[in-house]
């Protein structure tokens, strides 16, 4: 397959960066935007100390139509893995508005952008935040959906969108179709082996393996477990935890498929990138002292709202499709994240 330019929209975070990565070593040439709301640009100088390669990168806003007009028009782009969107869950039910904006309207924008610049190729950072409660723990791409806060419910309104946008080829039978993976992830850690690049949350962390990464190198004091009255194994909450190398392997497996037989005629499929195997709060903590050493102190308290107690992919249509699998395993993740961690203990900062 000919190596054709990706455009990295939000390339600069933790994920996009991971994808530069990726995307270079494999000999595709790439252009970066990023408005640095949440990372910094260190992170793409890293990229290319870890590559060898240049890569372009515009400090630009998604929602600035012209900017992106602009650089359409510059570089040859085919593919767009968009990555740029607020995440943070307790911050989208304060700011609602502002999730909305950043990623719906952020992505709409990209959209009309693509269309007009003749762009139909798209790979999307969706979430299984996406899916709904469900009778079963394990989550099938057919599973019902039903998010339940502003940032779960702005990746399915744009899920909606672009499944409409797909749809609309066919009424007007499309000679240029959109071809469209919608990638729901499910809990990325890890980061890439060399320890130049990793997660760099602002603040006190929200997700679990940053704030143990944080105990465990003494920047907190206790990592706060949230419930162990959960109906799970030990009680504590179930996650299908994967390595962030692993996930950004399955972008590229996506735009193998986009440019393949079988979305020869266009479409927008939905796949869960996840290990299929779930782990709880307390074996996260176990393994974490079995493969550093380092004991977290740790208490347990009351549920967070909102949280499930147990979450894990069904993987299979990924393997089917995509000929994609997990790799790496837990303790990959853990040394990999640990690594990170101390080799930047403050970020890149
Ligand atoms: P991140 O915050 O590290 O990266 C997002 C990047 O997008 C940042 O560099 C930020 O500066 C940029 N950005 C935000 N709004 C922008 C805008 N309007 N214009 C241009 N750039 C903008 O987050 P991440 O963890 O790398 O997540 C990447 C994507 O994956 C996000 O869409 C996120 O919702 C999705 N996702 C993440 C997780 C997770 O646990 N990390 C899980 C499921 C889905
Ligand atoms: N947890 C703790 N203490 C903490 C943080 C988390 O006990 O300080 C627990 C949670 O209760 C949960 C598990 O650790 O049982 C994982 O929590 P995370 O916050 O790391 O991850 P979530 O599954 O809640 O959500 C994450 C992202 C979402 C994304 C989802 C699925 O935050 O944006 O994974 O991809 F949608």
């Amino acid at each position: 397959m000919v190596k054709h330019t990706v455009l990295v929209t939000g390339g600069a975070g933790y994920i996009g960066s991971h994808a530069c990565v990726e995307l270079l070593q494999s000999g595709y040439p790439v252009v970066v935007v990023d408005n640095l709301s949440n990372s910094k640009s260190e992170s793409l100088a890293r990229v290319e100390k870890i590559t060898g390669k240049p890569l372009s990168f515009y400090q630009a806003d998604i929602r600035d139509r012209k900017s992106l007009a602009e650089i359409f028009s510059k570089e040859p782009i085919r593919t767009v893995m968009h990555f740029a969107g607020l995440k943070a869950v307790g911050e989208s039910c304060e700011q609602p508005l502002n999730y909305y904006h950043n990623n719906v309207y952020g992505t709409m924008v990209l959209a009309e952008v693509m269309a007009e610049a003749k762009v139909r190729q798209l790979v999307f950072s969706s979430s299984a935040t996406v899916y709904g409660e469900s009778a079963s723990v394990q989550y099938s791409e057919n599973s019902p959906l039903g998010p339940i806060n502003p940032y779960g419910r702005s990746k399915a309104m744009i899920e909606d969108i672009l499944r409409d946008l797909s749809a609309a080829d066919k009424i007007i039978r499309a000679k240029l179709p959109w071809k469209i993976a919608l990638l729901r992830y499910f809990n990325p850690i890890g980061a890439h082996e060399s320890g130049l690049i990793g997660e760099d949350p602002n603040g006190i962390p929200n997700n679990l393996m940053p704030y143990v990464l944080q105990v465990a190198i003494g920047k907190l004091a206790q990592l706060p477990v949230f419930g162990n009255d959960y109906p799970t194994r030990d009680g504590t909450g179930i996650r299908d935890y994967i390595h962030v190398v692993d996930l950004v392997k399955g972008h590229l497996k996506a735009i193998e498929a986009l440019e393949s037989e079988k979305f020869a005629s266009g479409g927008c499929r939905a796949y869960n990138l996840g290990a299929g195997r779930g782990y709880s709060v307390l074996e996260i903590i176990e393994a974490f002292k079995r493969v550093t050493g380092r004991k977290v102190n740790y208490k347990i308290v009351p549920r967070r709202a909102g949280d499930l107690a147990e979450c894990f992919a069904n993987p299979e249509l990924a393997l089917k499709e995509l000929n994609w699998k997990v790799e790496k395993k837990l303790d990959d993740m853990i040394a990999d994240s640990w690594n990170w961690q101390c080799k930047n203990p403050q970020g890149y900062a």
